[in-house]
C-alpha cells in the first residue's frame, strides 16, 4: 500500500491544491490530505470548515481522505504509515523553503518528499491571493471549487 500525504493550511483549498491532490491520487494507492491546525495563526476558516470544504472538493477521488493534524508532519506520517509527503512547486520562489523543509523532514524521520510541478494554469495561485482579491470584490470563481466560492463570499460578507 503506497500511502502519501498532501499537507497544508488550505485556508481555503484552491483549484491548484485540487490539481496536486488529484495527480498524487493517480500515482499512489491512497492520499491523505492533512489539514494543519496551527494555534499561532488566525485563519479565515476553522480547521473543521477547511476539512469539510476539502472533502467536498475531493469527493470524486475515491482514494483520497481528509484529516486534520497538529504538530509535526513527520509524526503524522509515522502514525499513519505514510511513505512520502507530496507537495506542489509553483515556481523557483517556492524551491528554497520546500527544499529546506524536505531535508529537515528526511533528517528527522527519514520521510521522503515528492514534488509535483504545478499546472501553469495555477502557477500564480495561492490561498492568500484568493482571499485578498475576493475581499475587495475580485472575481475568483475560476480559481476555487464552487463550494469554496459560496463559503468565501458568505464569510467575507460577515466581516
Ligand atoms: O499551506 P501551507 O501553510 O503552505 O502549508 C505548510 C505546511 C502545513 C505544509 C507546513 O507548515 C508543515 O508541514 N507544517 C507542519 C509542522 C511541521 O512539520 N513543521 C516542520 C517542517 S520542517
Amino acid at each position: 500500500m503506497r500511502r502519501v500525504v498532501c499537507p497544508g493550511s488550505f485556508d481555503p483549498v484552491t483549484n491548484g491544491h485540487v490539481d496536486v491532490i488529484s495527480r498524487a491520487a493517480n500515482l499512489h494507492d491512497e492520499v491523505i490530505v492533512a489539514v494543519l491546525r496551527n494555534p499561532n495563526k488566525s485563519p479565515l476558516f476553522t480547521v473543521e470548515e477547511r476539512v469539510e470544504l476539502l472533502r467536498e472538493a475531493t469527493s470524486k477521488l475515491p482514494n483520497v481522505r481528509v484529516e486534520r493534524f497538529e504538530g509535526l508532519i513527520v509524526d503524522f506520517c509515522k502514525a499513519n504509515d505514510i511513505t512520502a509527503i507530496v507537495k506542489g512547486l509553483r515556481a523557483v520562489t517556492d524551491f528554497d523553503y520546500e527544499m529546506q523543509m524536505a531535508q529537515m523532514n528526511y533528517n528527522q524521520a527519514g520521510v521522503e518528499t515528492l514534488f509535483v510541478i504545478t499546472n501553469p494554469l495555477y502557477a500564480f495561485l495561492s490561498s492568500s491571493l484568493v482571499k485578498d482579491f475576493a475581499k475587495y470584490g475580485g472575481d475568483v470563481s475560476g480559481l476555487v471549487p464552487a463550494a469554496v466560492l459560496d463559503r468565501l463570499t458568505a464569510r467575507l460578507a460577515e466581516r
